[in-house]
């Protein structure tokens, strides 16, 4: 299975994915390979560490388009060059368009730093301080054209203490994102995750 990654920034999600899959060795068992990581930002500092990883990389900018539909025609054919069979968002900070999208319906999972469905969009963490709620986390979820609104696969929670910033509480719940999604993926590439009909299914354990 080919795994495209996309990124904008940091990229501590992507790396996890990316050390989940060298641990447990599948491309070596040939089960799945990050076939590529591609970000919008210039500067986005994972793909230095794809880089070393010996991971494809690729830049798009999408401050080089007129229109959010022709940034995601092009992306599209970017991610398209590695024949994915799932597209992994991983930070990716553009809305895309619901072309895009439908495209890959099925087949593309986000992240998103909240216990959906609160708190969608962006500052999750100044929401979830200024809400007054206790528990706080991450959400991964398949994308559907609705924004931070697909079939949640799995979620993390994390406390919110008393003294904490929007910072600790971001880095509490960033630690979990790195424990989520890779397990979510590795359902994925063993065949317990799958996309029936809009609606996730997971098929594991005692079932
Ligand atoms: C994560 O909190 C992710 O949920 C959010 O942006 C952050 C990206 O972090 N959408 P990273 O780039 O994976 O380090």
């Amino acid at each position: 299975k080919n795994i495209v990654i996309l990124i904008s920034g940091g990229g501590s999600n992507m790396r996890a994915i990316v050390e989940y899959v060298a641990q447990f060795g599948w491309q070596e068992a040939g089960l799945a390979r990050i076939a590529a990581v591609v970000s919008n930002e210039p500067n986005a500092a994972g793909l230095a560490f794809a880089a070393e990883k010996n991971i494809p990389t690729r830049i798009l900018n999408h401050r080089e388009f007129t229109s959010r539909e022709s940034f995601d025609a092009a992306l599209q054919n970017v991610v398209d060059e590695f024949s994915p069979d799932l597209v992994v968002l991983a930070g990716f900070m553009r809305i895309l368009t619901s072309k895009f999208v439908v495209h890959y319906e099925g087949r593309m999972l986000n992240i998103h730093p909240s216990i959906l469905p609160n708190f969608k969009g962006l500052h999750t963490h100044q929401a979830a301080l200024e809400s007054g709620v206790k528990v706080h986390g991450a959400t991964v979820h398949f994308v559907t054209s609705e924004l931070d609104n697909g079939a949640y696969v799995m979620q993390s929670c994390v406390p919110v203490l008393a003294d904490d910033t929007v910072e600790t509480l971001a880095a509490r719940v960033l630690r979990t994102e790195h424990l989520i999604y890779p397990k979510v993926i590795d359902w994925w590439v063993n065949g317990q995750l799958m996309w029936q009909n809009g609606q996730a299914v997971v098929k594991n354990g005692e079932q």
